[in-house]
């Protein structure tokens, strides 16, 4: 059983599909801990319900962000975890994280990167974006983290279409869905050795 660790911000709709695809044998790991940079994430309320392990690394108690990338380093460590997800993780991982889980942390993005990614690119503006620019799909990226917003390799992608009558709202709920299945199956096939991690 792979260990995992996800961070979130906000209200964790898939870091509870990957509670449920672990609980139900769909994918062979189990979440260790928990990690938000917000108290008031709904996300971490769920974890907890769930009895599952969570940390609250946030700027009101760790004075800069190297004080945060240590702790949490800290924390995942201490969990041995062995892939650090991000789910709805709003804040930049930072360079400790990242050197100690290289190739290790993987973020799930509600576009088809490099499209409508980067700064200012969250929430219900991606969609809004998308639909703006004319776009007739759009859809879900899983891809590896580095430094900068978004910008990581890509692991998988998947399209929805866009119907004539779109609107931001019935998008982002279309790409949702698909964001549900879609992470768990790729932390499987990674897994699996179906998808393969740089090894560098
Ligand atoms: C998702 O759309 C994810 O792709 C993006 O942030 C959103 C988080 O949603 N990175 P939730 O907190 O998992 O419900």
């Amino acid at each position: 059983m792979k260990k995992l660790g996800i961070l979130v911000s906000g209200r964790g709709s898939n870091m509870m599909a990957i509670e449920h695809a672990c609980k139900h044998g769909e994918l062979s790991a189990n979440i260790e801990l928990v990690i938000s940079n917000n108290k008031n994430s709904l996300a971490l309320a769920l974890a907890q319900e769930k009895n599952i392990k969570t940390a609250c690394i946030d700027s009101s108690i760790y004075p800069d962000s190297d004080a945060s990338d240590k702790a949490m380093v800290e924390a995942l460590d201490e969990h041995d975890i062995d892939f650090v997800l991000l789910a709805g993780f709003m804040k930049k991982v930072g360079p400790r994280v990242l050197s100690r889980y290289k190739h290790k942390v993987i973020n799930i993005h509600p576009s088809l990167l490099p499209k409508f990614g980067g700064k200012g690119m969250f929430g219900i503006n991606i969609h809004t974006a998308v639909l703006a620019a004319g776009e007739i799909e759009s859809g879900v990226t899983i891809h590896l983290v580095n430094g900068e917003y978004d910008e990581g390799a890509v692991l998988t992608q998947q399209t929805v279409s866009i119907a004539l009558d779109e609107t931001p709202e019935s998008l982002a709920a279309k790409v949702l869905k698909v964001e549900h299945v879609l992470f768990s199956k790729t932390i499987q096939k990674i897994i699996d050795g179906i998808i393969l991690l740089p090894s560098d």
